[in-house]
C-alpha cells in the first residue's frame, strides 16, 4: 500500500469538551501525520454539501445543524492505507459498537454526536479534501 491521503473533520462535541489534542495525539500515536488542519465554523451550506449523500436520510437535518453548533477542525491525514487506517482508528459510527481504543469509543457521545468523521474511500477522500484545502494548505 503506498502513502495515502485522508480527510478528517474534529466535530463540535470534541471541540466543545477541548478534545482536539486528545484526538490528535491518538491520530499521531497510529502513524498518521496531519499534514493540514484549521479550524473553522462550518457554514449550512458547507455542511450541506459535504453530506449530500445522506440528503434523503431522517438524521440530516439534525446532522447538519450539528455540524454547524460549534467549531470543527478540518484535517488532512497522510501516512500507509491511510483512509482504511484511519477508520480503524475513529471505531464504529456508533460509539456502542466502536471497538477499545479508538477514538469514538474513548470520546463520542452517541452516533449523532461521534467526535470525529473521516472519508470512507480513497475517491471520497480527494473530494473532501477538496473541498476544504487548496493544494498549498497541505506540506506533506
Ligand atoms: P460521519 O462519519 O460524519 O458520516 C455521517 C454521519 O451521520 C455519521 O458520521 C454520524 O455522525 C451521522 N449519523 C449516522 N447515523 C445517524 C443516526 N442514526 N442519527 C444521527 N446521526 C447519524
Amino acid at each position: 500500500m503506498a502513502i495515502q491521503r485522508t480527510f478528517s473533520i474534529i466535530k463540535p462535541d470534541a471541540t466543545a469538551r477541548n478534545l482536539t489534542g486528545a484526538i490528535n495525539k491518538v491520530i499521531e500515536e497510529a502513524g498518521l501525520r496531519i499534514v493540514a488542519q484549521r479550524r473553522i465554523l462550518m457554514t449550512e451550506g458547507q455542511a450541506k454539501r459535504f453530506y449530500e449523500v445522506h440528503a434523503e436520510r431522517p438524521f440530516y437535518g439534525e446532522l447538519v445543524e450539528f455540524m454547524t453548533s460549534g467549531p470543527v477542525v478540518v484535517q488532512v491525514l497522510e501516512g500507509e492505507d491511510a483512509v482504511a487506517k484511519y477508520r480503524e482508528v475513529m471505531g464504529a459510527t456508533n460509539p456502542e459498537e466502536a471497538a477499545d481504543g479508538t477514538i469514538r469509543k474513548l470520546y463520542a457521545n452517541s452516533i449523532g454526536e461521534n467526535s470525529v468523521h473521516g472519508s470512507d474511500s480513497p475517491e471520497n477522500a480527494e473530494m473532501e479534501i477538496r473541498q476544504f484545502f487548496s493544494q498549498a494548505d497541505i506540506i506533506g
